[in-house]
């Protein structure tokens, strides 16, 4: 079996550097839909934490380039870059500026995506094309001109952002559909791309409360959501963004192809899970 490309080799530990030093990085919506912080901008703000040069893609420019600022008052290193990545072209465009301005394209995070509620009797086909535009074509587009680049430095780690919603049903047929299509998506991306040194995983968030849910929340709402899942406590676009950094990172090398729920154990849990019910009684065994 002929060895994959790109593989990172394994030194020990390491000396105290920071884990996305050396790496660049685009991030696909990097700006936030409303104030506070979204899955996109904590990656793209982590990952230039920890070490990256980070391209901010937004199709709203001042989006990014709040992400931008806040970058740069850590000391970092990023630029803002106006896209929509639903166009061959502004991916093309995109993935051609992050290595003019950085010399090469380490990982791309695919976090662009929106949410649309109804079943197929409701749905209306423009939207139903729409939805599977931003969610699904738009990681396709990205990672088509992403991968040749990142092939000319042996590899590369590739992030797409599906949900919870794609692994369950969830009222909201479009999204689940959608969300879903990302989760095979990465499969096969990982299969397909592996030999050449690039993984491809994918994050699956929970009921985190972030900017994109925001307005169609109230405290009651909160609760509920928040005492839905084992571990009763609120989730955020931070805990969305760690994971996105470690599958970004040398530390996950040898992981490809996952689905990684990010989500209080919530899909791990049924209806009934919480329910004494009579024959799941312990019977001590003689
Ligand atoms: N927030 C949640 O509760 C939650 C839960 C599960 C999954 N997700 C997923 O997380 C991802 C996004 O999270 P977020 O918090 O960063 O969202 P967000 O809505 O805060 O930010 C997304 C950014 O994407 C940009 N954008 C939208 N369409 C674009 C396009 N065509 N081209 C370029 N940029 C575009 C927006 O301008 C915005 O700045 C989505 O894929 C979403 O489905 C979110």
């Amino acid at each position: 079996m002929p060895e994959g490309k790109g593989q990172p080799e394994r030194k020990g530990r390491p000396e105290r550097k920071g884990r996305m030093e050396g790496k660049v990085a685009i991030v696909t919506g990097a700006g936030s839909s409303g104030p506070g912080i979204g899955n996109g901008k904590a990656a793209a703000v982590l990952f230039a934490r920890e070490g990256a040069k980070v391209l901010l893609a937004d199709q709203v420019l001042a989006r990014a380039e709040e992400t931008l600022e806040m970058i740069l008052q850590e000391g970092g290193e990023a630029s803002a870059f106006e896209a929509n990545v639903i166009i061959a072209e502004d991916c093309r465009r995109m993935v051609e500026a992050a290595v003019e301005r950085y010399g090469r394209l380490d990982v791309l995070d695919n976090n662009v995506g929106i949410s649309r509620r109804g079943t197929v009797v409701e749905v209306l086909e423009e939207d139903w094309d729409f939805i599977m535009a931003i969610n699904v074509k738009s990681i396709v587009l990205s990672s088509k001109y992403a991968i040749p680049k990142m092939m000319e430095t042996g590899g590369g780690s590739i992030i797409n952002i599906s949900s919870i919603a794609g692994l369950r049903a969830h009222s909201s047929t479009p999204y689940t559909a959608s969300k879903a299509a990302v989760i095979g998506l990465t499969m096969s991306m990982a299969a397909d791309h592996g030999p050449d040194g690039i993984r491809v995983n994918c994050i699956a968030p929970g009921l985190i409360f972030s900017p994109m849910v925001a307005p169609r929340m109230d405290d009651d709402l909160r609760e509920i959501r928040k005492s839905a899942a084992p571990l009763r406590t609120e989730g955020d676009s931070w805990d969305v963004g760690y994971a996105a950094l470690y599958l970004a990172s040398d530390e996950s090398r040898w992981v490809n192809g996952i689905t990684l729920p990010v989500d209080a154990g919530l899909t791990v849990i049924s209806p009934v899970t919480y329910q004494t019910l009579g024959q799941q009684q312990y019977v001590q065994p003689v």
